[in-house]
């Protein structure tokens, strides 16, 4: 197959493996990074440009275009690819408000039976002190529309409450949902659908803040591990059969079926798995660790998706290693990052047994060399017998690695063993 794939970052980098690795697929990539390079070609070529990517896929052929961020599928470009008559792994535009607007996917969720957070949606700083009023702290208020990971504060603080519900409702067409704190273990569950039939994936767990300890500001996840060995055995089929496929059938009963990746950000609560928010695409860095236990090709998988033939497609195979992923950041990362440091070391900590290094924030210079070049550098995944062996050999490997003030969590998959599912 030629493939095309949109985006540039590791979660890509870990697609571009998956996809291509061990086969004869060609791979092209817009824009890639410097990890995609090395599978394939990176192209000069706007990923968020619906005409753009729909007529160069047509003009070259391509078999499967596989759309990455979540960016280009609420601008349209799965709708363009597909008017194209080319398979397309990502849901059209409307689909992919799932993702876009969390008022939409709340109202998804009520219609299908799924159980979430009570909330309120306001447009503008009165109703949002308003409905403040209502919940107690700790306070969750999330901008309604995309915010690439920093859309979420949750504070016990009124003030601070009010402020980033303020910051919401003034962007043009804004608007801020306010929601129950909920407690627990949380866990992200990828399914691939072709908008009828679901099939999961593996869970991971995300790290989404930025210092050791669960401390420090949100960011777009500083690590990830899976499997999680505390989850109850039948937690898969109860997420597929309680949220995704009752998401997944309430989509396709509106005429807007939902085909490509149903990311599941899940709790546990006391109360049973709630969802937290759907996202349109796969998550980073769950897939970063998620993919490379995954045996089954992986362009077959989302081909099949693609083609609407998910019913028949053999059951998933998987390898039986634990999974470690640990983000490597820029300095002063999430604020301002400072980019532009050069890096060294990535091919040292290739030779740690069952590791591999994704590219995220990072390009190569005008010599050639490796520089930092945004907040999220790259990840180091390493594959084990356990959870504790593939944390050793990740730690070992990104010890090698250095640029200026780099910066990792060294917690992630830690404490691992020790979860505890909250009980009434
Ligand atoms: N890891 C969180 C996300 O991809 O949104």
């Amino acid at each position: 197959m030629d493939i095309l794939l949109l985006g540039s970052g590791g979660r890509e980098h870990a697609l571009a493996r998956a996809m291509v690795a061990g086969t004869d697929h060609a791979l092209y990539c817009a824009p890639g990074n410097p990890g995609t390079m090395a599978l394939g070609k990176n192209i000069d070529l706007n990923p968020n440009d619906p005409d753009a990517v729909a007529t160069w896929a047509k003009e070259n052929d391509i078999d499967l275009v596989v759309i990455g961020p979540e960016a280009p599928l609420v601008l349209g470009v799965a709708d363009a690819v597909r008017a194209q008559g080319i398979p397309v792994f990502g849901p059209n535009k409307d689909a992919a408000m799932l993702e876009g607007s969390k008022t939409f996917s709340k109202e998804i969720m009520e219609a299908a039976g799924v159980a979430t957070a009570r909330c309120i949606t306001c447009e503008d700083t009165t109703q949002a002190e308003e409905a403040l009023a209502q919940f107690e702290p700790p306070y969750v208020v999330k901008n309604d529309g995309l915010a690439a990971g920093k859309g979420v504060v949750v504070t016990d603080d009124l003030a601070a409450a009010q402020a980033h519900a303020a910051a919401c409702v003034e962007i043009p067409g804004g608007a801020v949902v306010i929601e129950d704190f909920m407690s627990g273990p949380e866990v992200s569950l990828f399914c691939v659908t072709d908008g009828k039939t679901v099939v999961p994936l593996q869970p991971a767990q995300d790290f989404k803040r930025a210092l050791d300890n669960d401390m420090g500001p949100n960011t777009g996840g500083m690590g990830a591990y899976s499997p999680l060995p505390w989850l109850p055995e039948n937690f898969v089929d109860e997420v597929v059969a309680r949220v995704a496929q009752p998401v997944i059938d309430e989509m396709a009963r509106r005429g807007t079926p939902f085909s490509g990746l149903l990311y599941c950000g899940l709790i546990l609560t006391s109360r049973g798995i709630r969802v937290i928010e759907f996202n349109a695409r796969f998550g980073d860095p769950e897939t970063q660790v998620v993919l490379p236990r995954l045996k089954t090709p992986l362009a077959d998988l989302l081909y099949a998706a693609a083609t609407g033939t998910l019913e028949d497609f053999e059951e998933l195979e998987w390898r039986d290693d634990a999974s470690v992923g640990v983000v490597l950041s820029a300095q002063n990362y999430p604020a301002t990052p400072v980019l532009g440091d050069r890096i060294d070391g990535i091919t040292d900590a290739e030779t740690v047994e069952d590791v591999h290094v994704y590219f995220a924030g990072a390009r190569e210079n005008e010599n050639g060399e490796l520089e930092t070049s945004g907040g999220r550098v790259l990840l180091v995944n390493a594959l084990g017998a356990d959870l504790d062996q593939a944390r050793e050999r990740a730690y070992t490997a990104i010890s090698k690695i250095a640029f200026r003030e780099g910066h990792y969590r060294t917690d992630i998959a830690a404490r691992a063993n020790d979860i505890k599912i909250p009980t009434e």
